[in-house]
C-alpha cells in the first residue's frame, strides 16, 4: 500500500502521510496541510474527518461489527456485565478478580449523593426533562469535589470516575421520582448496579418492593450495548470540552446535554412516541412510510438511519430478540412492537430505504423493550445516557493521556460580509 497521499496545488506537490488502523482503514494524515500549504480542509459534519486515533471501539458499518477493546458486542451481551464491560472499556482489558472487586466496591460505595444536592431539585419548574436535570445535577457535582478536579492527576481522576459511575443512577432516579412528587430514596449497597437503580426508581417507602431480576438483568444488558460507540456527536463532545483540560463532570455534563437530541440519543423517546402516534391514527404503517419517503415532509423515520452503520446495527439485532423473549416472558402483548415489526419489514423491502441503506438502529426497538420494563418514556434517553457512561469515560481518559493531545479548534470558511463601517443609529433605516 502506498503510505502518501499527494495533493498538488498552486503547482506545488505536498507529500501526505497514510495511517492505518488495525483493520486496514486509512486516513490522509493532514495535521501539517495548514502550515506546509495555507489550506485547510472543509467537512461539515465531519463525514470524512478522523478526529483522533482511539484503542477502545471498533466498528465496521458495513459488516455490521461492533467491538470493544476488541471482543464482540454479542459476547459481552451474553457473558459480561455493566460493571465488568465499564471496567474493560475504561481500562482497556477485562479486570482481574482482584479488580473487578475494588471497581466494584468504589462504585457500589459512592452511589450516595450530598444531600445539598437534593435542594437543587427543588429549584426546577414541575416537570422537567430528565435530561436536562440530569445534566445540570452532573455538571453541579464539579461544586461538591472542588479539590478533586484536577485532570492530571491519577487519583482525582479515578475517584471522579468512581463517583460519576456510582451516582448517575441516584441522579436519574431522584429526577423521576420528583417528577412523581415521590420521596428521593437512599441507595441500596446491597443490590447490584442495574438492581439498585430499579429500586430507586419504583420502590416507595410504603410496601415493600423486589427487583425482578429478569428486569434487571434485560436492563444491565442494555446499558452493555449503549455503552461506547466509538466519535459520535456526545462522545465527540466529551472530548471537545475535556480539550480544554476541562474536569470530567463538565465534560460529561456537555455529552448529556449532546445526547438529549432526537437525532442521537433522543431518538428512543421519538421512535416510541412516532410508534405511539401511528397506533392512534389506526395504524396505518404505509401512509408514514410514504411521508419518511416525500423530500417535502419533514417527518422521518425515526430509529432508522445512521451516520456508519450501512448493515443492520447489530445491536439492534440483539435488542429485537430480547424483546420478543421480554414480552413473552412478561406476557405482555404490546401492539406497538406490532407496528415496529411492520414498520421494519415494510422498510427494508422499499426502494428508497434499500437504496440509502436505511436500517434500523439501536433506538428502534429500545424503546419497545424500555416500555415493557416499565421506563417512563421521558427517561428513555436518561438510560441511554447511564448505558454511555463509561464510554464517555474511556475516551475522555484517552483524550487526556494522548501524546497528540491538543485543544479541540476547528477552523472555518468565513461567508459573511466584507469588512465594512459601523453606522451610528442615527443613521440606520
Ligand atoms: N427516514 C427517512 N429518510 C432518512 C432517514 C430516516 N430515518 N434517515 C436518513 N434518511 C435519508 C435522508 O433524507 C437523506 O436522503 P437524501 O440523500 O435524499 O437527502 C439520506 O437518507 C441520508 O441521510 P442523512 O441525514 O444525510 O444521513 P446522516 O448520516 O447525516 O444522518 C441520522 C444519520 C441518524 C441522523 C439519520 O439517519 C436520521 O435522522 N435518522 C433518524 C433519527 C435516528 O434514528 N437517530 C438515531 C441514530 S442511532 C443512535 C444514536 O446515535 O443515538
Amino acid at each position: 500500500m502506498e503510505s502518501k497521499a499527494q495533493l498538488t496545488f498552486n503547482g506545488k506537490t505536498y507529500d501526505l502521510p497514510i495511517l492505518e488502523g488495525t483493520f486496514g482503514e486509512k486516513a490522509i494524515d493532514i495535521s501539517q496541510l495548514r502550515s506546509a500549504t495555507g489550506l485547510i480542509t472543509y467537512d461539515p459534519g465531519f463525514m470524512s474527518t478522523g478526529s483522533c486515533s482511539s484503542a477502545i471501539t471498533f466498528l465496521d458499518g458495513e459488516k455490521g461489527i461492533l467491538l470493544y477493546r476488541g471482543i464482540p458486542i454479542e459476547q459481552l451481551a451474553e457473558k459480561s456485565n455493566f460493571i465488568e464491560t465499564s471496567f474493560l472499556l475504561i481500562y482497556g482489558h477485562l479486570p482481574t478478580p482482584k479488580e473487578l472487586e475494588y471497581f466494584k466496591y468504589h462504585i457500589t460505595h459512592h452511589s450516595m449523593v450530598h444531600e445539598s444536592i437534593k435542594n437543587l431539585y427543588n429549584g426546577f419548574p414541575n416537570n422537567p426533562h430528565p435530561m436536562a436535570v440530569c445534566s445540570a445535577v452532573v455538571g453541579a457535582l464539579a461544586t461538591f469535589y472542588q479539590d478533586q478536579l484536577d485532570v492530571q492527576d491519577e487519583r482525582d481522576v479515578e475517584i471522579t470516575i468512581h463517583r460519576l459511575l456510582a451516582k448517575l443512577p441516584t441522579i436519574a432516579a431522584y429526577s423521576y421520582k420528583k417528577s412523581l412528587g415521590q420521596p428521593l430514596p437512599y441507595p441500596d449497597n446491597s443490590l447490584d448496579y442495574t438492581s439498585n437503580f430499579l429500586k430507586m426508581m419504583f420502590a416507595t417507602p410504603c410496601e415493600p418492593y423486589e427487583v425482578d431480576p429478569l428486569i434487571a438483568k434485560v436492563l444491565d444488558v442494555l446499558l452493555i450495548l449503549h455503552a461506547d460507540h466509538e466519535q459520535n456527536c456526545s462522545t465527540s463532545t466529551v472530548r471537545l470540552v475535556g480539550s480544554s483540560r476541562c474536569n470530567l463532570y463538565a465534560s460529561v455534563s456537555a455529552a448529556i446535554y449532546a445526547l438529549w437530541g432526537p437525532l442521537h440519543g433522543g431518538a428512543n423517546q421519538s421512535v416510541i412516541e412516532m410508534l405511539e402516534t401511528i397506533h392512534q391514527d389506526g395504524g396505518d404503517v404505509q401512509k408514514y412510510i410514504k411521508k419518511a419517503k416525500d423530500g417535502d415532509d419533514s417527518f422521518r423515520l425515526m430509529g432508522f438511519g445512521h451516520r456508519v452503520y450501512k448493515n443492520f446495527d447489530p445491536r439492534s439485532k440483539i435488542i429485537k430478540k430480547m424483546t420478543h423473549e421480554i414480552l413473552e416472558k412478561l406476557g405482555i402483548h404490546e401492539p406497538l412492537l406490532d407496528i415496529a415489526l411492520e414498520l421494519e419489514e415494510i422498510a427494508l423491502s422499499d426502494e428508497y430505504f434499500i437504496e440509502k441503506k436505511l436500517y434500523p438502529n439501536v433506538d428502534f426497538y429500545s424503546g419497545v423493550i424500555y416500555k415493557a420494563l416499565n421506563i417512563p418514556v421521558n427517561m428513555f434517553t436518561v438510560m441511554f445516557a447511564m448505558g454511555r457512561l463509561p464510554g464517555w469515560i474511556a475516551q475522555w481518559k484517552e483524550y487526556q493521556t494522548d501524546p497528540q493531545f491538543k485543544i479541540g479548534r476547528p477552523r472555518q470558511i468565513y461567508n459573511g460580509l466584507d469588512t465594512r463601517d459601523y453606522v451610528p443609529l442615527e443613521n440606520r433605516k
